[in-house]
């Protein structure tokens, strides 16, 4: 592992057994349990390639009722499990620390219902993003979530990291969707059915948020419901160039005021994401030639006039080039267009993976200060390390990313904690969107105080008092429930 502190195998668990694996092919198809090494190397691996378990089963149920089944066994015999989705997660989260049973819902992939009337989708956890995407598309309908690995993430891991993304200017956090519900299996085998197809509904405690961004250390998410939004008609994107920071916060500002609610998202890259881009993937081109700018910005608007909201960008952005606060900038003209944008931004983690390793923070600043974290860390640092600043700036969300040709002890030693101080020190906080998991277990304090975080221990040994849930992640590993 790299950059967590060492952890050791809890002792409270047992070791798989061949009574286990027999109990498992009794309840389950016998090929949904997993033995095959070769099957269980990817499993076994993070998409960073920077967290490593060695499990030696991986689970694949197909209903609520085999989850029901795994948890209650797992749990009588003190055996560790692991909720797996997509595997895209980037805080090693998703794969085991030593020999947990890996349960994967991938099976668990159907669309139940749909309502066009209300918007209202219910599915399983298992269901890969972007094949939501496409069915509500086909339906006149928009998934209120995007993100860069929608072709592998689930929406079960989804709401159990309570992603963010590209598009949260225009729809809600998760948290805030009054309508995302789910089912959930907690750790001795309960099912809890919380699938919310209501708008409105105060009986008592939203339990559902216990699980949105519990990383699946509460329960298993099986089943998730979610309202989803009409498609607009109009979209439109444009990709930018500013020569510092502060123009880009002039840019976000200014779109804000002028083009209000037809604003869905407002990203930025650096000149060293850029080059990242333009150098290790194939077939991406710089909309903006020949110059080098040290800024780039995306802004999309979404709305439902399409000449209005064109004309409306269209004049915002020819007053700010006349000032000076855009250097240069091109608006897509056609879907090709808009694919090739945002295949820069969203290829960025792809193409940082090509320099070798990657240390990646994902972190919530004040806006104004946000990059001067990029440039100090720029400095500490110096050549050859590449220090990389993208990410949702209209969330106050840098991605600060420094990668090397290996992982290396004493480049970890110049970025933390002094990464981890700077952001508590300017009240931000050290996980925007992707999440706890292993990397930022023992982390916590710098965002979170001891009473919350005391707090959180309590509920996690009230729901999972043998702590099989996914072990040594989320929580500080002193106070973990099987310590
Ligand atoms: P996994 O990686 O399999 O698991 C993530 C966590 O959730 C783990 O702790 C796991 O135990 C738990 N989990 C998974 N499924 C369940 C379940 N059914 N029940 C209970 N627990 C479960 N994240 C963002 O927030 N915003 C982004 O813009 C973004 N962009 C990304 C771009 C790329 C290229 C990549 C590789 C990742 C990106 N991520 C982003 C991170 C990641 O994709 C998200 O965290 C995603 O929501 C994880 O979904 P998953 O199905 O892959 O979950
Ligand atoms: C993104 O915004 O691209 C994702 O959160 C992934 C990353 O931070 O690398
Ligand atoms: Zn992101």
């Amino acid at each position: 592992f790299y950059g967590s502190a060492p952890v050791e195998r809890s002792a409270s668990f047992s070791e798989i057994n061949t009574k286990d694996i027999t109990y498992f092919k009794s309840i389950l198809r016998e090929n949904n349990v997993i033995q095959d090494p070769d099957r269980l190397q990817p499993a076994n691996t993070d998409w960073m390639h920077k967290y490593q378990g060695s499990s030696k089963l991986m689970l694949l149920p197909r209903t609520t009722e085999e989850v029901s089944h795994i948890m209650r066994y797992c749990n009588s015999r003190h055996l560790a499990i692991v909720p797996q989705g997509g595997n895209t997660g980037l805080v090693g989260g998703s794969v085991p620390v030593f020999d947990e049973v890996i349960v994967n819902v991938s099976q668990m992939n159907k669309i139940i219902s749909f309502d066009k009337v209300s918007g209202i989708l219910v599915c399983e956890a298992g269901c890969i993003l972007e094949n939501l995407e496409s069915f509500l598309d086909n339906e006149g309908f928009v998934m209120p979530l995007d993100l860069g690995a929608k072709g592998s993430c689930q929406i079960g891991g989804n709401v159990s990291t309570n992603a963010g993304g590209l598009r949260l200017l225009l729809v809600q956090h998760l948290h805030e969707n009054s309508s995302v519900g789910l089912e959930a299996v907690s750790a001795n085998g309960t099912v809890m059915d919380m699938l919310g197809i209501l708008r409105k509904d105060n009986t008592g405690y939203d339990l559902k948020h216990l699980f949105i961004g519990s990383e699946g250390s509460l329960g298993i998410v099986t089943k998730v419901s979610i309202l989803t939004p009409p498609k607009l008609s109009a979209t439109n994107l444009a990709f930018l160039a500013c020569k510092d920071y502060l123009s880009c916060q002039k840019l976000l500002f200014k779109a804000r005021r002028k083009l209000g609610e037809v604003l869905s998202a407002f990203e930025f890259l650096d000149s060293h994401a850029m080059d990242a881009v333009l150098n290790n993937l194939e077939g991406v081109r710089n909309p903006l030639p020949p110059a080098v700018h040290n800024f780039y910005v995306l802004i999309e608007t979404t709305g439902s006039d399409e000449s209005y909201d064109r004309e409306r960008l269209d004049t915002f952005l020819f007053r700010l080039m006349e000032s000076g606060l855009i250097l240069d900038g091109v608006v897509a003209q056609d879907i090709n267009q808009v694919s090739s944008f945002w295949r820069i931004r969203e290829g960025i983690p792809e193409a940082l993976m090509k320099f070798g390793a990657v240390y990646k923070y994902d972190l919530s600043l004040p806006l104004e200060k946000m990059y001067d974290l990029v440039d100090e860390m720029r400095a500490r640092l110096g050549n050859p390390v590449k220090v990389v600043g993208y990410g949702h700036l209209g969330d106050s969300n840098l991605h600060l990313n420094i990668t090397s040709p290996q992982y290396n002890d004493d480049i970890l030693a110049q970025i933390e904690p002094f990464v981890y101080e700077w952001t508590s020190k300017h009240r931000g906080s050290i996980s925007a969107e992707h999440g706890i998991g292993l990397m930022k277990a023992n982390k916590l304090y710098y965002s979170k105080s001891p009473e919350v975080v005391q707090l959180m221990v309590s509920i996690k040994r009230l729901m999972d008092p043998n702590g099989i849930l996914n072990p040594y992640k989320v929580l500080p590993h002193c106070l973990s429930a099987n310590n």
